[in-house]
């Protein structure tokens, strides 16, 4: 706070330390879905999107992930041009099946950690900081087809495997680290979350979804083992909801949905079950096998707190007004007073102030924003540029809400926009939802040059990093 003739005037510049860049998740990026040894993931085996059933890849099938923006041949070019934004940071994540490329082999694969450390090494060379996902919705296809997934309790060893390589081979490059991506998603999308086919019951996903939790507590452990100088965080999607009406029941259910995926935190932060899930599971009847072992595994808590945010929503106590009303993706309910993204997203800048207070004042850990975007069709003019303002208005307006939760005393560690470059997207597969900061010349249907080009949005970033934020519009 400084003074300036008599009227108080806020400071409200983002701390120096603030790291700022872009979040990429490998099976969306990478392509080369065969090189170099790697294995079939379960990515690979969704086309069309994590919502959508698998198939079977003999050879000839299309998948828009297969060469994806081909990142594997082009992260130098892309590397230069985020350093160009002015990036501190770069959130990426490994491909289990490049390293393991059946998940259960007791020798990773050199090709595939050789060109983590060219990733690494040309981050390097801009002094960009790596944050690395361990897993962000892909596992080995082979873990599921012979050991029916996270279901298995030996999933937690093969990924400790894993992470040990990693943070072995890593541990002097990477400093910052996530365990598994959205790790509340596995109740949408049980495949790609935790490796579950068809048919399975609620109760066969908790407990899967418990053996997760003890490999992400293992792996906490074992990075501060290996790399005492480095942090760990989880990864949740951060939805909020919020009562649809002022009726207490609404407002009970909301807090309650809320706790679905405040679950996963909770034990992450905490290291232990909380009593609402406790409860929860009794009167479902899921009966989950937890070993005292297990226990004293989750104890091994987080050091951090990442998150996603794009959307809030609604939820009410009324059973026929939830089936009128249509969900969003998170089966959440419209807000009626938001307006929505191109692909039924509702826009709510604010919410993300209230969620960056709420995680904080719940688990007083350091937060971490690693995605945000707004994704839009993008239209180049008749000179082939893109005025993305949609996207520069969506971001502008969550950064003053971020900027905001600092003031009220949010320990932030930084921002990382979804998307600095256009990718594949997770839910459908489809390159025409475009976040980037850089267009990609890649069309649906596979064809285009993958010459990389700069939008308006892209000098908009360059502009807030390099102002610390004074350039945001308030
Ligand atoms: C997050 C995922 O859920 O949302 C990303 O971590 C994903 O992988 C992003 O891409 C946006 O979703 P979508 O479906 O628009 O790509």
């Amino acid at each position: 706070m400084s003074t300036n003739n008599n009227s108080t005037v806020v400071n409200k510049l983002f701390p120096k330390h603030f790291l700022w860049g872009g979040a990429l998740a490998a099976n969306q990026v990478e392509g080369a879905y065969l090189t170099d040894n790697k294995g079939l993931s379960t990515s690979d085996m969704l086309p069309n999107g994590i919502f959508s059933p698998p198939v079977a890849r003999q050879g000839n099938e299309f998948s828009l992930k297969d060469v994806a923006i081909d990142f594997y041949h082009r992260y130098q070019e892309d590397i230069a041009l985020f350093a160009e934004m002015g990036f501190t940071t770069l959130r990426i994540s490994i491909a289990w099946t490049r390293i393991f490329p059946h998940g259960d082999e007791s020798e990773p694969n050199e090709a595939g950690l050789a060109w983590y450390d060219k990733l690494f090494d040309e981050l390097a060379r801009y002094n960009i900081q790596p944050l690395v996902t361990l897993s962000h919705y892909e596992m080995p296809w082979a873990l599921v087809e012979n050991y029916g997934g996270w279901g298995n309790r030996k999933l937690i060893a093969f990924f400790e495997r894993y992470a040990r390589t990693l943070f072995k081979r890593y541990g002097d490059k990477v400093k910052l680290w996530l365990t598994f991506n959205e790790i509340n998603m596995s109740l949408e999308a049980p495949l790609t979350g935790v490796g579950l086919q068809e048919g399975c019951s609620i109760t066969d996903i908790y407990q899967a979804i418990h053996h997760q939790l003890v490999a992400s507590s293992l792996v906490v452990k074992a990075c501060h083992e290996l790399i005492p100088d480095a942090k760990i965080g989880n990864m949740l999607l951060g939805g909020l909801t919020y009562p649809l009406s002022c009726q207490p029941a609404d407002v009970f259910q909301a807090f309650q949905e809320n706790r679905r995926w405040q679950f996963f935190g909770d034990v992450q932060c905490r290291g232990a079950y909380p009593g609402y899930m406790q409860r929860y599971f009794r009167e479902q009847g899921i009966e989950l096998t937890i070993t005292a072992d297990d226990i004293a595994a989750l104890r091994h808590t987080v050091d951090f707190i990442s998150f996603s945010y794009y959307m809030t929503g609604c939820a009410t106590a009324d059973p026929e007004l939830t089936k009128k009303l249509r969900g969003n993706i998170l089966s959440m309910l419209p807000n009626p007073h938001l307006a929505s993204s191109e692909w039924g997203w509702q826009i709510d800048p604010l919410g993300l102030r209230t969620l960056l207070n709420t995680l904080w004042d719940r688990y007083q850990k350091p937060l971490f924003i690693v995605e945000n975007g707004l994704g839009a069709i993008d239209k180049p003019d008749e000179n082939g540029e893109i005025h993305d303002d949609y996207r520069i208005s969506y971001l502008n307006d969550h950064l003053v809400q971020v900027r905001e939760a600092i003031e009220d005393g949010v320990e932030l560690m930084g921002y990382t926009t979804w998307g600095p470059i256009d990718l594949i997207s997770a839910s459908k597969a489809e390159v025409t939802k475009r976040y980037g900061f850089i267009y990609v010349d890649l069309q649906p249907d596979g064809s285009g040059s993958l010459k990389r080009s700069r939008k308006k949005s892209f000098w908009w970033y360059q502009q807030v990093i390099k102002t610390h934020g004074a350039s945001l519009q308030q």
